[in-house]
């Protein structure tokens, strides 16, 4: 059982680091560290958040992150969002981009790989013969090295995948054993994984055209939600979506997105 101090010590570690605001889960906290540290025989707590307090960047650091991480995803969550992209943003974009044929969408808490490989089927669906002319690659990101590994082998259970449409299953997955699906090469190679802290300064070169971060700013206090979606902001091209979960929202006076429809916003064109 952590002690106050050794509590506090965390949520002010994961906080500072990734924004994430524990300061409520206190049953999670204890029940996810003590199963961790008795897995890795780590017999003090003190041993193990030196190492961490050591190296940011390291073993113990990367696993903390990963103990203390909620991963929850599924194929088609809030599909609303999926239908609004087949019948409203991409006729848009294949019109906007018709020249450069290049789409930039960014999926920014891509957990276990399930939102980007809906986005990916999805965009090679809707651009049928013509996909092999355009770059829709989607960038996935997760601050979890954990779920980029699972996202990056893309083997489901068989129950996972089977609210698929019948098409998408037989196209984009193959059977691997009675009860797992792997993902195929073809939409594999559709989605590019990166580990990233959207607390840390956006490398990326190009704006985007469709940023999807669902179900991640509910862990970050208010201050850090905003900061969030003013560098998002700047990171969109013009006319830009976008989409956040079914259950968020954005206040009004504290964004520059214009409001579309529930969860769903756009930058000024
Ligand atoms: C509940 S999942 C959401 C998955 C997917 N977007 C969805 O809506 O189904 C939240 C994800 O956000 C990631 N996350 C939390 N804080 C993060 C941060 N600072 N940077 C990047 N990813 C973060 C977690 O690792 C987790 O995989």
């Amino acid at each position: 059982m952590l002690t106050d101090v050794e509590f506090n010590r965390i949520v002010t570690y994961v906080k500072s680091h990734y924004g994430i605001d524990l300061s409520q889960k206190r049953v999670l906290v204890n029940g996810r560290l003590e199963t961790y540290f008795l897995r890795n025989g780590y017999d003090s707590f003190e041993d193990f958040m030196s190492k961490v307090d050591k190296d940011p960047q390291g073993e113990e650091a990367k696993s903390l992150i990963d103990v203390l991480t909620t991963n929850h995803t599924y194929f088609m969550r809030e599909n609303v969002h999926f239908e609004y992209m087949e019948k409203v943003v991409l006729p848009y974009l294949k019109n906007r981009e018709a020249r450069n044929k290049d789409l930039r969408i960014w999926s920014g808490a891509s957990s276990t790989g399930e939102e980007p490989y809906t986005l990916a089927m999805l965009l090679m669906d809707y651009f049928g013969l013509e996909h092999r002319m355009w770059d829709t690659k989607v960038l996935a990101t997760d601050i979890s090295t954990r779920v980029l590994k699972h996202a990056v082998k893309g083997v489901y259970l068989k129950e996972v995948v089977d609210p698929l449409p019948e098409k998408w299953k037989r196209r984009f997955f193959k059977s691997i054993s009675a009860e797992q699906y792997q993902v195929k090469d073809e939409l594999k190679n559709q989605v590019i994984y990166r580990r990233f802290n959207l607390m840390d300064p956006f490398p990326f070169k190009k704006r985007f055209h469709v940023v999807f971060l669902r179900n991640v700013m509910i862990y970050f206090p208010d201050d850090v939600k905003y900061q969030l979606i003013d560098k998002i902001y700047e990171f969109m091209e013009p006319g830009g979506y976008l989409f956040i979960g079914t259950t968020e929202s954005l206040n009004k006076a504290k964004t520059k997105f214009s409001y579309v429809q529930p969860s769903i916003y756009r930058k000024k064109e």
